[in-house]
C-alpha cells in the first residue's frame, strides 16, 4: 500500500497548500491512505469542522491533532461525532474524541492510525508508551490491521526516537509532528517500520515555525508579549512523508514529499 503523512498544516497559506497540492498528490503518488496533522489549520491553533471537511474533501482520510487539538473550542462538540479526527490518545480519560481509530480504503485494506503526545517539554499527559502498547496489543499489524500508522506528537528527538523504536516491526510508519521542521533521518528501522523524526509543517518557511516572524522575535529578546502569533502569509511548502508497504504491513520504500514555498523540492519518484 502507499501511503503519505502530511505533517501540521499551519493557517491559510498550509490549507490553500492542501487544496492545491493534494488531489494531484492522491492521484500521481496512487495513494491509498493519507494522514494529515490538522493541530495549527485553523489560524495557527486547532481546527474547525469545516477545515476537517475541506481536507477530506481535498483528498486526506484522516486528521491527527496535538497540544492544539482544542484550542478551537467547537472541536469539543465536533470530534465525538468525527472518526476521521484523532487527538492524541493519552490524554487524560474523559477527552472528548478518540485517539485510535480503525478505518477502511475504498479497496477494503483495514488501516489502524494512532496519534501520540510526547511528555518532555510538553504537558503533563499520561504515559505514551503505555498507552501505544495498550492499543497495538488490542490490534496488532497483520491480525487487527493490515497497516498501521502513528503519529509521534512530541517536542524532542529522542523521545520520538524512543518511541519509534519501541513500536519498530509493529507499526508501517512511526513519524514525528510538533517540531514543524522536515528532518533529514528519514529511513526504515531495524524490523521494518519507516520513521522520520519530523515530517515538517505544511506552512510558511520564511518564519519562526510558521508564525510571523516579529511577534516571536519580539518575544525571546524582550521577554515581553507585544502581540498574537499569526501565521506567516507566504507561499507554503506542503511537506510530508511517503511510505509503501509490503503484504506484511511493513515499510518496503521510504521518501520525503516537498512541494512548493521556500524548501528544496522532493517528490517521490513512482
Ligand atoms: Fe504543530
Ligand atoms: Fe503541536
Amino acid at each position: 500500500m502507499r501511503l503519505l503523512f502530511i505533517g501540521d498544516v499551519v493557517g491559510r497559506t498550509g490549507r490553500a497548500a492542501i487544496a492545491e497540492h493534494l488531489p494531484k498528490l492522491r492521484e500521481k503518488l496512487a495513494l491509498d491512505f493519507v494522514v494529515v496533522n490538522g493541530e495549527n489549520a485553523a489560524g495557527g491553533f486547532g481546527v474547525t469542522e469545516t477545515i476537517a471537511q475541506d481536507f477530506l474533501n481535498a483528498g486526506a482520510d484522516c486528521i491527527t491533532l496535538g497540544n492544539h487539538s482544542f484550542d478551537q473550542r467547537e472541536a469539543l462538540v465536533f470530534i465525538t461525532r468525527a472518526p476521521h479526527l484523532l487527538r492524541p490518545m493519552n490524554y487524560p480519560a474523559g477527552t472528548p474524541g478518540r485517539g485510535a481509530w480503525l478505518y477502511e480504503t475504498a479497496k477494503g485494506e483495514r488501516v489502524l492510525v494512532m496519534s501520540i503526545m510526547g511528555r518532555i517539554f510538553m504537558d503533563a499527559m499520561d504515559d505514551p508508551f503505555a498507552a501505544v502498547e495498550k492499543e497495538l496489543a488490542a490490534c496488532p499489524m497483520g491480525l487487527g490491521c493490515d497497516v498501521a500508522i502513528l503519529d509521534i506528537h512530541a517536542e524532542t528527538t529522542s523521545e520520538k526516537q524512543a518511541m519509534a523504536h519501541f513500536v519498530d516491526g509493529r507499526v508501517s510508519m512511526a513519524v514525528g509532528s510538533h517540531t514543524h521542521c522536515p528532518t533529514a533521518d528519514y529511513q526504515i528501522l531495524t524490523h521494518g517500520s519507516a520513521f522520520q523524526s519530523d515530517a515538517g509543517m505544511t506552512g510558511d518557511y520564511d518564519s519562526v515555525i510558521g508564525m510571523d516572524k516579529e511577534e516571536p522575535i519580539r518575544r525571546f529578546t524582550r521577554k515581553v508579549p507585544g502581540g498574537r502569533f499569526e501565521p506567516a502569509e507566504g507561499a507554503a511548502t506542503l511537506c510530508g512523508l511517503f511510505v509503501e508497504t509490503g503484504a506484511d504491513g511493513l515499510a518496503r520504500r521510504v521518501e520525503p514529499v516537498r512541494i512548493g514555498g521556500k524548501l528544496a523540492q522532493a517528490m517521490p519518484t513512482v
